[in-house]
């Protein structure tokens, strides 16, 4: 007999709290992208976010709690910088990596003993923290490596028939995921660019921070891997996507998609629309797909992180084709 069960889109938040307590999982709304959400406290519960997402089990989840009065509920040693950010960003997207308390379980953080926390800002998650009174794991709400859903519908694409509901919250705000920034050792490090870039960080805490990039084989340097789930290739569409200089180059072939950010009056909103117009552009059938990065300042930063995972570092330039093999 198939498990497969009929997945339905609600905006109750009322189910959405009975599911989490009854130890389901359920997919919501957040302010970047949807997240694939259980009771960080039931071990079972998390499971089930693993095995839905086919996420692997060294990969560890964000915690999502209700305000900053929390956070030493769940976490020790938490720096003055975090919570000088914290005022100022949170709730919102930002995911600030600490040492962990015990109370969160060793699932949630695959085993590390550090905890990735975030205080999410919409309203419809913040209502269900409220009324649960428990932190919430969630991952975004895709298939392990794939494009993160912003609103419901891309969801349903992504995991109809592996869970009961899907809360319904309409387009996510920023469409793009929170920035992941790190506490553990002396230098403070963004491990995931976002929304909050470094330069908002550094004016705030008025120090360096650093950002960790992903370099290619051929680099010198070996990169220590903070974060387990700054994987090579990621966010990426089924069609094979290639990063080029000048996308028009392409115009003439019918069976090449073309991500066109010339229609967008900003970097915001070319960040909002990049996964659901990839998503898109993915379920027309085309041969590949061809994509320019944009200025990497700013939000900017996190738009190419994007996508050069989902490239998993291909590059055309006229008619040759490289494969960059990027290294964890
Ligand atoms: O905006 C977001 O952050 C969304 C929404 C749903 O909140 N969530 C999200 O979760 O993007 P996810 O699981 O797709 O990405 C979380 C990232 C992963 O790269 C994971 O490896 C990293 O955070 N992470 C989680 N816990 C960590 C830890 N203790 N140390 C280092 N990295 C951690
Ligand atoms: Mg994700």
């Amino acid at each position: 007999m198939s498990n497969r069960r009929k997945t339905k889109i609600t905006k109750s938040i009322n189910i959405a709290v009975r599911e989490i307590l009854q130890g389901n999982i359920i997919a919501l709304p957040t302010e970047t992208v949807y997240g694939l959400a259980a009771d960080a406290t039931n071990e079972e519960a998390v499971l089930k976010i693993y095995e839905t997402k086919r996420r692997p089990l060294f990969d560890p989840l964000i915690v999502h709690i209700r305000s900053i009065k929390e956070m030493k509920k769940y976490a020790e040693e938490i720096p003055a910088e975090v919570y000088k950010l914290a005022e100022k960003f949170s709730p919102g997207p930002i995911t600030y990596i600490l040492k962990k308390k015990k109370v969160i379980p060793d699932i949630v953080t695959a085993g590390l003993d550090t905890v990735a926390i975030r205080i999410p800002a919409h309203p419809m998650f913040q209502k269900i923290l409220a009324k649960c009174k428990v932190p919430i794991a969630a991952p975004s709400a895709n298939m392990f490596g794939r494009l993160s859903p912003t609103c419901a519908e891309d969801v349903y694409k992504e995991l109809k028939g592996k869970l009961n509901y899907i809360l319904d919250g309409g387009q996510c705000e920023f469409g793009i995921e929170s920035t992941v920034i790190s506490f553990i050792d002396d230098t403070i490090k963004i491990l995931r660019p976002g929304f909050i870039t470094k330069k908002e960080i550094q004016k705030v805490l008025k120090k360096k921070v650093i950002l960790v990039r992903i370099k290619s084989r051929h680099s010198k340097n070996k990169l220590t891997i903070y974060s387990p789930g700054m994987m090579k290739t990621h966010y990426a569409p089924k069609t094979p996507l290639y990063i080029t200089d000048n996308i028009y180059d392409f115009k003439e072939q019918s069976n090449v998609g073309l991500l066109d950010f010339s229609n967008y009056s900003s970097l915001n909103e070319v960040a909002i629309n990049l996964f659901s117009d990839l998503r898109k552009l993915d379920e027309q059938g085309f041969a590949y797909i061809v994509a320019s990065k944009v200025k990497d300042s700013g939000i900017g930063v996190a738009i190419n992180d994007r996508l050069e995972k989902a490239s998993k570092g291909r590059v055309k330039m006229g008619k040759w084709e490289i494969k960059f093999s990027i290294k964890k």
